[in-house]
């Protein structure tokens, strides 16, 4: 094999497969925005996987493009894209030297869809590029990047821009990511490449991308490992049955995680409070996992010293956590919010659901307690629904055979006259408008409304007080990942509770 071909296999650049650049902790992918770049860079300068949030990237560069790019970090970044005249275009239209003004709205992205769209193209790859860019920059450690499944229409774009800005990991959750090897391996041979996208009532279509047409690089970029996002050993099997959809690693999610979850398996039931119920068939049978050979990381409650170590005697490469790093001082999460929050768990009185209904996704998602945001029953009352992001939209077919899209969260009368059930309307939450709210970006409204947010975290909040009570309310990803690396247990804090790790061996 050739130096140019070994840096195109396979999870070469990460060395993932066995290498010393596996990490023990991998900071997950948090959207939106929340695993910004600064958060990411901080993670791989301590040798572990940073990872950077892919999802509406287009809407959070042109955004921070508005209010004057502060730092000039992202016209930096830009600059470097190996489209020049799209990176051109893009500051052109959204850069506004100084910023907005604090009622002025944002202006609008080009919206997903299925007809093509150049400059909706460039707009993500740039973004997707811009990035990861960023959080690899000066310094010489992994940064991966983190999708949902569910946003089929705007993986292609995403990834190859990622790719062009050097990514070292792709992982994707919140569905079946059985064409992501392939599309991989394509973009790593300068080959078009396409997504089968789901459209209901339809025979489906397909998300493609030719990155040669585009002509903005000469050689094709490095090919990233590819870690697939999932709650069960079937899944990994189901992944595994071809090389073309087999990944190079699994991250294993509990349903405590942060974010969206699979739902537990068979018919769904709700507990007195409204949250699924999880039973032992949905334990996660991790030897079935690592007998097709692939390494694997834990996730969701994995986030104490103890937990790695009870990961790692498992069998594990390590851990992936998200809620720690969600409340570190680098996270693009909003910082009143990310005060409250800790103040909060300092008090021992944050709480967080898993709501069945609230994401549009149709996946649980956990949802953490709290006045002024949509988990407030007023707050959500007096928001009108309606969806001009369109990031969860999904293809659906109409009568005459054309293609229209839908999301529950849109106003429920619309959704329903689309063919879409009364029922799933109910009680969504617009999750592209308040993500983008919690990182401070929430679209200003015509009548002085501002957009509100609403924070999502995982439900086992064990490390929090060990990490305020050990670093203060400031505490960075540096001693998120010193603390999850520590030499563990002090004798002051009794035997390890039982992990999930332990419950299935
Ligand atoms: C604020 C927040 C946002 C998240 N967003 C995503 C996401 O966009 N995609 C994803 O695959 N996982 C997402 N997650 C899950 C994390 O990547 C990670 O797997 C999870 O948080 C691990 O469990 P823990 O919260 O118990 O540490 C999110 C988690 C948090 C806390």
């Amino acid at each position: 094999m050739s130096v140019a071909e070994q840096s195109r296999a396979p999870g070469a650049r990460a060395g993932v497969l066995g290498g010393p650049r596996r990490p023990a902790v991998i900071q997950g992918g948090m959207g939106v925005g929340v695993s910004s770049w600064q958060l990411a860079r901080a993670v791989a300068r301590t040798g572990q996987l940073g990872v950077v949030s892919g999802v509406a990237l287009d809407a959070t560069l042109a955004r921070r493009l508005q209010l004057g790019d502060p730092g000039g970090h992202l016209r930096r970044a830009l600059a470097h894209f190996p489209g020049r005249a799209a990176a051109e275009r893009i500051v052109a239209r959204y850069f506004v030297p100084g910023g907005i003004g604090p009622a002025r709205p944002f202006r609008p992205v080009p919206r997903l869809g299925l007809r093509p769209s150049p400059a909706r193209t460039e707009l993500i790859a740039a973004a997707n590029f811009a990035e990861v860019f960023l959080a690899r920059e000066g310094h010489d450690g992994m940064v991966g990047i983190n999708y949902l499944e569910k946003i089929q229409l705007a993986t292609p774009a995403a990834i190859y821009g990622a790719m062009l800005g050097g990514v070292d990991y792709i992982l994707m959750g919140a569905g079946i990511p059985a064409g992501i090897p392939a599309l991989l391996n394509a973009f790593a041979d300068h080959s078009p490449a396409q997504l089968p996208v789901t459209v209901a009532g339809g025979s489906g279509a397909l998300a493609s991308l030719d990155p040669a047409s585009l002509g903005w690089a000469d050689s094709p970029p490095g090919r990233p490992a590819f870690l697939a996002i999932i709650s069960s050993a079937v899944l990994a099997g189901y992944l595994c049955r071809t090389e073309a959809s087999r990944p190079d690693g699994f991250v294993l999610e509990t349903p405590v995680a942060g974010g969206h979850s699979a739902p537990p398996r068979g018919r769904l039931r709700l507990d007195d409070s409204g949250e699924p119920v999880y039973g032992p068939r949905d334990a996660i049978d991790l030897a079935q996992v690592a007998a097709h050979g692939l390494p694997f990381w834990l996730a969701g409650g994995y986030s104490t010293p103890r937990q790695v170590a009870a990961a790692r005697s498992a069998g594990a490469a390590g851990v992936q956590a998200g809620t720690p790093f969600a409340l570190c001082r680098e996270s693009g999460l909003d910082a009143a919010l990310k005060r409250r929050l800790l103040e909060a768990a300092t008090a021992g009185t944050l709480a967080v659901r898993n709501s069945a209904q609230a994401s549009p996704a149709g996946f649980p998602f956990k949802t953490a307690e709290l006045a002024g945001t949509l988990t407030d029953p007023e707050v959500y009352a007096a928001r009108p629904r309606l969806c001009d992001l369109g990031y969860l939209r999904t293809p659906y077919q109409r009568a005459d055979g054309s293609v229209g899209y839908r999301c529950p969260a849109e106003p429920a009368d619309q959704y329903v006259r689309k063919g879409g059930l009364a029922q799933d309307a109910q009680d969504r939450r617009c999750l592209c408008n308040a993500l983008l709210a919690t990182i401070g970006l929430g679209q200003r409204r015509p009548g002085g409304w501002t957009e509100p947010p609403l924070v999502t975290l995982g439900q086992d909040l064990r490390c929090l007080p060990e990490l305020l009570h050990r670093y203060g309310h400031t505490y960075s990803a540096a001693d998120v990942v010193r603390y999850l690396l520590g030499a563990g247990r002090t004798s002051a804090e009794g035997p390890a509770p039982r992990t999930s790790t332990e419950d299935q061996h």
